[in-house]
């Protein structure tokens, strides 16, 4: 079984694509903070969100998860461009996907309930009873042994400076209960959201950046025995071990950021262990790199599951 993780593509279409009936309050601010040197890092997004599809093409994983920020600032413009580069991904199956702030950039766009709109299929769940807010806890049971789960950690924030994210309480509730429920406990758990619990060197973001209820996130998922976290949201790749959670923590960072690109790649192999390995952009396209490493925390829950 093979899943491809990437996150953070950000297409944006310029302001000039931007209707003028739009241009009100944050998305002016943010709008200006894009012409003020954001945009030009992502200048070559199209490119590299095409190249994922071939990546897909190429790789045929089980699954494809996407940890959010598909848009700069969630236009329909923009959400429309993001399913057609990334076609057929958009309405496949096996695409898995979960809001990042900037697709739910400004308070019209929650309301609307826009990303959902666009994301349909991919935010689709195959346990709904678990649901507790929306379409969330998201839970896909794509083999005997496997789950995918995913909370929505993206907020509108009302202050441009901010980027800052929470997870809804019923949804941290209806996480604590989704993980211990029967037809998901036990299994390897790919838990995914938008926010990072950590930095790329292991320590807590910031309070206007990171996630705001990481303790309780984290508290909520404390019954996962063998899994991964998965995000993105701070845009550099990295794969780290955090105290409060038993598996591993990977980043897919951004997919389209010049310079910081790149993807993971999860094997499970014949023994049921499962294996990483991080995708580089060589500015053709996307390359896996040769060696995989183990993903940390299988080891140890199965000696603590022997020792008890
Ligand atoms: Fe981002
Ligand atoms: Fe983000």
């Amino acid at each position: 079984m093979r899943i491809l993780h990437f996150s953070d593509i950000h297409i944006g279409l310029g302001l000039r694509q931007i209707p003028v009936a739009d241009w009100l309050g944050k998305r002016l601010a943010g709008g200006f903070n894009l012409l003020r040197g954001r945009s030009h890092h992502f200048a070559d997004a199209a490119r590299k969100t095409l190249a994922i599809v071939d990546l897909d093409r190429e790789l045929e994983p089980d699954l494809v998860l996407c940890t959010g920020d598909l848009t700069a600032l969630a236009t329909h413009a923009e959400f429309e461009a993001a399913r057609e580069l990334l076609d057929p991904l958009s309405d496949d199956p096996r695409f898995v996907v979960t809001p990042g702030n900037h697709d739910v950039y400004t308070r019209p766009t929650v309301r609307e309930g826009r990303f959902q709109q666009y994301f349909e299929q991919a935010t689709r769940t195959d346990l709904p009873d678990l649901r507790t807010d929306g379409a969330w806890p998201l839970v896909r049971l794509p083999a005997e042994d496997v789950a995918v789960v995913a909370v929505n950690s993206a907020r509108n924030n009302l202050l441009p400076w901010r980027s800052s994210g929470r997870i809804p309480g019923v949804q941290v509730d209806g996480l604590e209960a989704a993980l211990r429920d029967p037809r998901v406990a036990g299994r390897f758990v790919f838990l995914m959201t938008h926010y990072a619990p950590c930095r790329a060197d292991g320590s807590p973001d910031t309070k206007e950046h990171g996630l705001r209820n990481v303790d309780e996130f984290l508290a909520a998922a404390s019954s996962i025995d063998r899994g991964a976290l998965l995000c993105g949201h701070v845009h550099d790749v990295f794969r780290q071990r955090i105290d409060d959670f038993s598996g591993e923590v990977f980043c897919a960072g951004s997919a389209t950021y010049e310079g910081r690109e790149g993807v993971w790649v999860f094997d499970r192999g014949a023994s049921g262990t499962w294996s990483a390995r991080r995708g580089r952009w060589t500015g053709e396209g996307y390359e896996l790199d040769a060696e995989a490493s183990p993903v940390a925390g299988q080891e140890t829950a199965a000696g603590k599951r022997a020792g008890s």
